[in-house]
């Protein structure tokens, strides 16, 4: 967390960072919620998946991408991707001298609260499952709570290949969530930053009476709150709107035709950079 003698300029804008496109789930929550704000979005597109990588590996990664944030002088870090909050939030709270915010708090948080029978479900990356900090963070919260976590890694594929309402993905759906369906749980968490553009389908196979948790919109209140108890957030000049900046690491137009196809906003160009320099 931010040290206190540090100055952070309020009207710096928002690193938000994830393995590639799903923290655009993300980035689409704080400009709904947050329109003022300025956000500068980081997609490592060259290095993705992280669900499938190291601990290691993806804390040496969101490290560099820290740095490169900082090079845009951001004012606080979001890291919008579960299986980075997994593995690298504590890392990068120490080191960073700015607030660094993970997706996973504010998902498991919004479970707790929803839920009335204690029996949770979370389905997420291979990565975010094994390191079990949803189910580390919802016992925190209540130890009588009942977590059933569950690894869907074709999901991600699948939501990148455009397939969000295709029958194919329906079937995955049914196989991968057909243990959680008889463990009688009421609330599921959808704990990978893709899912969320999922949840038509995952609502059509759990039924109306699993509620979806989508971690993203809590993170965006999380991140306005901080921002308003810090006094960092921005103070909008209303002739001077939002700035957005997109970089990745490979594939920039790939990037930019998804990031259309779900933001609220035209992305006019995003610039590749050479991650491995930071
Ligand atoms: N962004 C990742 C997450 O939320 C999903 C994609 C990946 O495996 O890198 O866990």
């Amino acid at each position: 967390m931010a040290a206190e003698h540090t100055i952070i300029d309020r009207n710096a804008p928002i690193g938000v960072f994830d393995s590639g496109i799903g923290g655009l789930t993300v980035a689409r929550e704080i400009m709904r919620q947050m329109p003022d704000e300025n956000i500068v979005y980081f997609g490592d597109t060259a290095r993705v998946p992280y669900g499938s990588k190291s601990k290691n590996t993806v804390i040496r990664y969101s490290r560099q991408i820290a740095h490169f944030l900082r090079t845009k002088q951001v004012k606080a870090i979001v890291i919008a991707c579960n299986t980075a909050s997994a593995h690298a939030l504590e890392v990068l709270e120490a080191e960073q001298d700015i607030p660094v915010l993970g997706v996973i708090k504010a998902g498991a948080e919004t479970a707790a609260k929803t839920t009335k029978n204690g029996r949770i479900g979370v389905i997420a990356t291979r990565g975010t499952i094994d390191s079990g900090m949803y189910e580390q963070v919802l016992r925190e919260i209540d130890p009588e709570f009942r977590i059933f976590g569950k690894a869907c890694p074709l999901f991600v594929p699948l939501v990148e290949e455009g397939l969000t309402h295709d029958f194919i993905t329906e079937e995955v759906a049914r196989r991968y969530v057909k243990d959680l369906q008889y463990k009688d749980i009421d609330t599921m968490i959808l704990g990978c930053t893709h899912y969320p553009l999922l949840r038509t389908l995952l609502r059509k196979v759990m039924g109306e009476e699993v509620t979806l948790v989508n971690p993203a919109y809590e993170t965006a209140i999380e991140l306005k709150q901080l921002l308003q108890e810090k006094g960092l957030d921005r103070q909008a000049d209303r002739s001077e709107p939002a700035k957005y900046e997109f970089y990745v690491s490979d594939l920039a137009d790939q990037f930019q035709e998804f990031a259309n196809s779900i933001l609220p906003y035209d992305v006019a160009g995003t610039e590749q950079i050479d991650i491995e320099d930071f």
